[in-house]
């Protein structure tokens, strides 16, 4: 049997910086200094900046994502963006950050819905989940990533089957987003294999497949041991993400993975 072959991606949560113009430059600049094969890249600017580093990144390889998006498709929700919306400005869509969970108080079953939305326009979801520091003190990590799983994709679920084209899962543990206290490699890879169990346990077919990203206090010297695991497809980069020399560091390591698992792939093929 062919072993299951996952594709690496580096995304970039640019959060509440950068204006457009700043933005554009800055995305260009990254473009430049990642230009490597086999990985994905993505870069998600603010809402306000997404046409410009669209225009920015052109032809470049790199792909644009949204930080949000509404969990209903139009009505009456002053400020807020749907994903119709979004329509030829983003083709990702981060879902369901710690951020948002904390500040705007979003709940697993509005996560759902905006995963619906993703589906309905064609966005690619990066779902976040993880657990806070007195979750994973007490022992309830894992409990804590499979509920928040569990009450996102029952809302897409329909009866037993699961279909999100595209989803990527990215576990960042709280604890660790911006605090320069990353996690260790072998334990967000094994909340990578209790994320793909979960998913499949919820009727996602082709679980095994499933990217799973790390998030929280990455950079290019950290990057490093998440990238080594196989478990882990690859990162999402906060703080790190606004530094072009981070960034070109940190996809010149996921490259070195990509390249590897090319190199099993045309081996197991070779081999039949
Ligand atoms: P950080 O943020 O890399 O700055 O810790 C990660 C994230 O919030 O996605």
């Amino acid at each position: 049997m062919m072993p299951v072959v996952r594709p690496v991606v580096i995304a970039a949560n640019w959060k509440m910086h950068t204006t457009p113009a700043d933005a554009a430059e800055l995305a260009a600049a990254i473009a430049k200094a990642t230009a490597v094969p086999l990985v994905e890249r993505v870069v998600c600017p603010p809402f306000v900046s997404l046409a410009a580093v669209g225009r920015a990144l052109r032809g470049s390889g790199v792909a644009v994502g949204a930080q949000d998006v509404h969990a209903e498709t139009f009505g009456p929700y002053t400020g807020e963006v749907s994903a119709p919306m979004l329509a030829g400005l983003a083709t990702w869509c981060i879902v369901g950050h710690s951020e948002r969970r904390r500040d705007q108080r979003e709940t697993d079953a509005q996560i759902g819905q905006k995963l619906l939305r993703c589906r309905e326009s064609g966005l690619r979801p990066i779902l976040c989940v993880g657990e806070r520091l007195e979750e994973r003190e007490q022992g309830r990590a894992e409990a804590t990533v499979v509920g928040q799983l569990q009450g996102a994709l029952r809302v897409v679920a329909a009866g037993p089957d699961l279909t999100l084209p595209g989803l990527v899962v990215a576990y960042e543990p709280v604890w660790a987003i911006g605090t320069g206290r990353a996690a260790r490699g072998a334990d967000a890879a094994a909340m990578a294999d209790v994320i793909r169990e979960a998913c499949s346990g919820l009727g996602l077919a082709d679980a095994s497949s499933l990217p799973v990203l790390y998030g929280g206090s990455v950079t290019s010297t950290t990057a490093v041991e998440f990238l080594a695991e196989p478990s882990l497809d690859g990162a999402l980069v906060g703080g790190a993400s606004l530094k072009v020399d981070e960034m070109a560091g940190i996809v010149a390591r996921a490259a070195l993975t990509a390249a590897a698992r090319d190199r099993a792939t045309t081996a197991a093929a070779e081999a039949g």
